[in-house]
């Protein structure tokens, strides 16, 4: 038995040299140490033999299937770490690779400065109308009678306005002079408030006219409101968003819905008022029409005019932002180059 004990051992012994896996181990620890291995069955005959060779050959299986655990384990640990350094090696990160850059988000130069502009509207004591009184579709009404457009103005032609299939009298709004109504209806003086947004006109679109762009429009309505006030109030915006160096200009002009009116030029800052190609040659752009809030609109929204005046102004706010920061394309604003847009 003694025999036959070493001889299974050297077996195992040979069977252990020549494997190369953890898998294979395995198969060797099944053949010989379980349950039904080769030293099982003998240890099952021990049973046959007299108490002194019981003890000697016990002690010799004992002694013998220690040494192969042990062998065993040492080769499982020896393949075990082999396997790892293997698969280490292949899923190795190159941490001198360069990383993959993603580029944060930032405010469009449009939404800064319209908040720019906000904010120094609500420093003069303006507060923004609330988003359901100046929706971007309108119906006619609010984008042109109720502002004193003629039914015949050329502005309202499918040539500059946009018309929608909702209905024949459902437009995108062409300006923001529409949330003048909405402010006024059903509302006692005094009103003063701006109302930012986007408006859309049937333009053929180039360096300066984009087939949308975004206004301001403000209106300030009380008892005693005069041409003194709006001047006084824009040349302040003004003086606060291009500093007092800038040269301005007011010129007459002409609104349905306003009488008087004037339109406001800046100094272009592109050829210093020498005229260029965005300022068509005059050395002037205009940044926005104004004026004294016509009686007619202020009686069709219920507003007696014997007793109250006001102003109103409307200003572009992609003409703000270039003429601020020297952007000779409207365009640049929307066709999303990050090369543009981070710059701001
Ligand atoms: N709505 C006019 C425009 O788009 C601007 C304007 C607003 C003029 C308010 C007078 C008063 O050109």
């Amino acid at each position: 038995m003694k025999e036959q004990l070493e001889k299974i051992y050297q077996n195992a012994s040979c069977d252990l040299e020549k494997v190369s896996s953890i898998a294979e181990l395995e198969e060797i620890r099944g053949k010989y140490l379980s349950r039904k291995g080769e030293f099982n069955e003998i240890k099952k005959n021990l049973k046959n033999l007299s108490d002194e060779d019981k003890r000697v050959v016990g002690a010799l299986a004992n002694e013998i299937t220690q040494k192969l655990e042990s062998a065993l384990r040492a080769k499982h640990d020896e393949f075990y770490k082999k396997e790892l350094d293997e698969k280490l090696k292949q899923e190795r990160i190159d941490i001198t690779l360069p990383g993959k850059f993603t580029s944060q988000g930032r405010e469009h130069l449009l939404t800064s400065t319209t908040n720019e502009i906000v904010s120094i509207f609500q420093s003069l004591g303006f507060s923004v109308v609330p988003k359901e009184h100046s929706p971007e579709v309108e119906t006619e009404y609010y984008n042109f009678d109720a502002l004193n457009v003629p039914k015949d103005h050329p502005a309202r032609d499918v040539q500059d306005t946009f018309y929608t299939e909702l209905a024949s009298n459902v437009v995108l709004r062409s300006q923001t002079s529409g949330a003048q109504i909405h402010a006024m209806e059903g509302k006692n003086p005094p009103i003063r408030v701006i109302a930012p947004g986007r408006v859309y006109r049937n333009e053929n679109i180039n360096a300066r006219k984009n087939n949308f762009f975004h206004q301001i429009e403000g209106l300030y309505v009380d008892k005693g409101v005069t041409f003194g006030d709006l001047k006084g109030v824009l040349n302040e915006f003004i003086r606060i968003y291009f500093g007092a160096s800038r040269p301005t200009r007011f010129r007459n002009s002409f609104f349905p819905f306003t009488e008087p009116s004037a339109e406001i030029d800046v100094q272009c800052i592109m050829c210093e008022g020498k005229g260029c190609k965005i300022c068509s040659g005059t050395g002037w752009l205009e940044i926005l029409g104004a004026g004294m809030v016509d009686p007619n609109v202020l009686r069709g929204v219920g507003i007696d005019p014997d007793v109250y005046s006001g102003f109103a102004f409307g200003m572009g706010v992609e003409r703000l932002a270039m003429l601020k920061y020297a952007v000779d394309d409207i365009r640049l604003f929307f066709n999303n180059d990050e090369r543009f847009l981070k710059q701001f």
